[in-house]
């Protein structure tokens, strides 16, 4: 990849796909259509829904809902992560409330039915009185569930068949340079934002940056970049002229953590960057379907190398409050405008330029997962879209 960035600089190129790519509009605006994503993407492949080191002890626990699906993630007895579907095998309740932190039992607040971290029934509530049923058989049904570089997976179909090999094609073991498994989770904060792909466009577009982000952060920065794929998941880089003094150095000196800049995403709803707040931080957007179609909600998670002093909390603090604006004010602002645009039918098509060839991918993925049965799963992430 360095190399090849380093290509681009001495010509003065950037990646180009081979045409402009012609997205409906209707894939943005149509309820029926983004039903079926949620049921083709989010609720079939793996998931990032969490970090290692938001459950590091046995009894860590963190609750989410995730396209409507209430979930529990924990840290097991035995040290592994467990993911489960957070609801009570009594009546249904949802057993622990969205959050995070650490317990032995988890109550449901319904009928006091009790749960241990790896999700077995523990105690029924007067059960000489309830009658007799198999506890051993009522636990919380179990999510497939992966750790990996750091982050956790997990799929939201119990019956899910995931080979998460299969679906990252290798891209952890660059994910793993980042180091998340020995990072502090400093701060989290949601934001609202349009349709998820609307959202998610943003994340895998530089050609904006100077533009709409020109009174923010992108006045000086180059709309120029480069795209690498590892199956559907993406890293968008910029053509660096950095490269060049690196380039005088044997390639085996060139030290990684130079090489590891730019956009990582993780497909379907990832995206990870790195910023500067009095040392390295990286904020994690986990992009999931709101409401509606029109409708989508960001988790940003922030990590940092190491548990931040006083000082550093406060540059932290700040980077977050900023970072929440421009993608509140900046990106979504202008993402759910695109949405009422597109909602009242003033385009038929939207345009992802050669220069976009990000867009174009995530996109054609999308369309791939859409017309893609379980059983022919397997094989469309062996040979790709392209
Ligand atoms: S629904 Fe959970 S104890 Fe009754
Ligand atoms: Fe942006």
């Amino acid at each position: 990849m360095a190399r090849r960035n380093l290509a681009h600089v001495e010509a003065g190129t950037v990646d180009q796909a081979p045409g402009v790519h012609r997205v409906p509009a209707s894939n943005y605006t149509d309820p029926d259509r983004w039903l079926r994503e949620i049921e083709r993407i989010f609720r079939r492949l793996p998931l990032v829904l969490g970090f290692s080191v938001e459950l590091a002890k046995p009894g860590d626990y963190r609750a989410l809902e995730v396209a409507d699906v209430p979930v529990l993630l924990s840290r097991a007895r035995d040290g592994s992560v467990r993911a489960f579907l957070n609801v009570c095998s009594h009546r249904g309740a949802i057993v622990v409330a969205e959050g995070s932190g650490n317990a032995s039992r988890f109550t449901c607040p319904y009928h006091a039915w009790s749960y241990d971290a790896d999700g077995e029934l523990v105690a029924i509530y007067k059960e000489r009185d309830f009658g007799e049923v198999d506890r051993s058989c009522l636990g919380l049904t179990p999510l497939p569930v992966f750790e990996r570089a750091g982050l956790v997976f997990a799929a939201l179909d119990p019956d899910a068949e995931v080979d998460l090999d299969a679906f990252l094609c290798g891209y952890d073991e660059l994910l793993i340079h980042h180091d998340f498994a020995s990072c502090t989770l400093v701060g989290r904060q949601t934001v609202a934002g349009p349709n998820w792909k609307i959202a998610y466009d943003g994340y895998l577009d530089f050609y904006h940056l100077p533009i709409l982000h020109r009174e923010s952060f992108g006045a000086k920065i180059p709309s120029d970049a480069l795209y690498d794929a590892w199956g559907p998941h993406q890293r968008v880089s910029m053509p660096d002229a950095a490269y060049r003094d690196l380039a005088r150095k044997p390639e085996d000196e060139w030290d990684t953590r130079e090489l590891i800049a730019g956009i990582w995403t993780i497909f379907p709803h990832v995206s990870i960057a790195e910023f500067d707040a009095g040392g390295k931080l990286y904020m994690v957007s986990q992009l999931f379907p709101g409401r509606t179609v029109g409708e989508s909600v960001t988790v940003q998670s922030f990590l940092a190398p190491e548990a931040p002093d006083a000082e550093r909390g406060k540059k932290i603090a700040a980077t977050m409050r900023f970072l929440e604006g421009v993608v509140r004010d900046e990106d979504y602002f202008t993402g759910k405008r695109v949405q009422k645009a597109l909602a009242a039918g003033a385009k038929k098509h939207c345009l992802f330029g050669r220069n976009e060839a990000g867009g174009q991918r995530f996109h054609r993925w999308v369309d791939a997962l859409l017309a893609t049965d379980d059983a022919a799963l397997p094989e469309l992430l062996r040979s790709g879209v392209e």
